[in-house]
């Protein structure tokens, strides 16, 4: 017998019969309770198996909207958010889901690599522990072990696994902070503008990252760079001041936007 969440994934297709993963409805976000309108009303289908980007100039709402689907707003004093989110027709702002489970579920990675001060073993064991994943030591450090791996950095860590996770450089930090959102076996991964902070090398080496796990998860990345959009993503969102001006293949945003303020925004005009 399906579930009803199976029922509503299956009914969830978008404009191009892919399955959406996450679905967003009218969502708006207030600051300073209802001082500040920072999101008005969105709506979009976010694809599974897909990196979707954010772009948009600074302080148009990426961030914002980005932590609307992980509920991280929740712990910002006098913020609101409105309307509906859910994931696999499940709505993350039902009162009575486990917000701990929802952020298993929704892996983030910020863009400043924030290792825990601990040793990169239990950087990456401490999701699995918290949401008793492993059933035994050996299973812990199996997880590690393929969590390092799949984030390419196995190799560069794996005769230090008991150094701190802040003694390595900075793009092999956010590959371990990649590592250890992978670990906890999450179904969404949101990317606060992932490689800010890192140089041309360990930037290509994220994106390569990313385009391999698209194979299993749902992805999304908010980027300043339409080059590592255009790179990356599949679908692309433009915001302007909370609003979502254009969603669409990121080909066609890029090469044949429909509106005027992408394509102003595409060529550099503003921003
Ligand atoms: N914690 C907060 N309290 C009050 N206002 C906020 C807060 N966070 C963001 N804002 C405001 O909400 C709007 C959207 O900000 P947000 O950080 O989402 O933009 P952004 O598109 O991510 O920008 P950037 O590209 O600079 O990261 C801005 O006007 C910002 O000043
Ligand atoms: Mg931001």
């Amino acid at each position: 017998m399906s579930s009803i969440a199976d029922i509503a994934k299956s009914s969830q297709l978008d404009v191009d019969g892919h399955d959406v993963k996450v679905e967003c409805r009218d969502v708006h976000v207030y600051y300073g309770n209802g001082a500040a309108h920072a999101i008005k009303g969105i709506d979009m289908n976010i694809r599974e198996k897909a990196v979707t980007s954010f772009i948009g100039p600074s302080g148009c709402g990426k961030s914002t909207f980005l932590r609307c689907i992980n509920r991280m707003n929740d712990t910002i004093d006098g913020c609101e958010v409105t309307g509906n989110i859910s994931i696999d027709g499940e709505n993350v702002y039902d009162k009575t889901l486990d917000v701990v489970q929802l952020r298993r579920r929704i892996g983030m990675v910020f863009q400043k690599p924030n290792p825990f001060p601990k040793s990169i073993f239990d950087n990456i064991a401490y999701g699995p522990r918290i949401h008793g994943l492993a059933n035994s030591k050996d299973e812990l450090t199996e997880i590690v072990e393929s969590s390092l791996k799949r984030a390419g950095i196995w190799n560069e860590v794996k005769d230090r696994l008991d150094a701190s996770g802040t003694g390595l450089s900075g793009g092999q930090q956010q590959r371990l902070c990649i590592a250890r959102a992978i670990a906890a076996d999450p179904e969404v991964i949101l990317m606060d503008e992932p490689c800010s902070a890192l140089d041309p090398i360990a930037t290509g080496i994220v994106e390569e990252l990313i385009e391999e796990l698209r194979e299993k998860y749902c992805i999304i990345i908010v980027t300043h760079s339409m080059q590592q959009a255009a790179r990356v993503s599949q679908k692309t969102g433009f915001f302007h001041l909370g609003d979502l001006i254009e969603f669409g293949d990121t080909e066609q945003i890029f090469t044949n936007p429909v509106e005027q303020k992408t394509q102003d925004y595409i060529s550099g005009r503003y921003g």
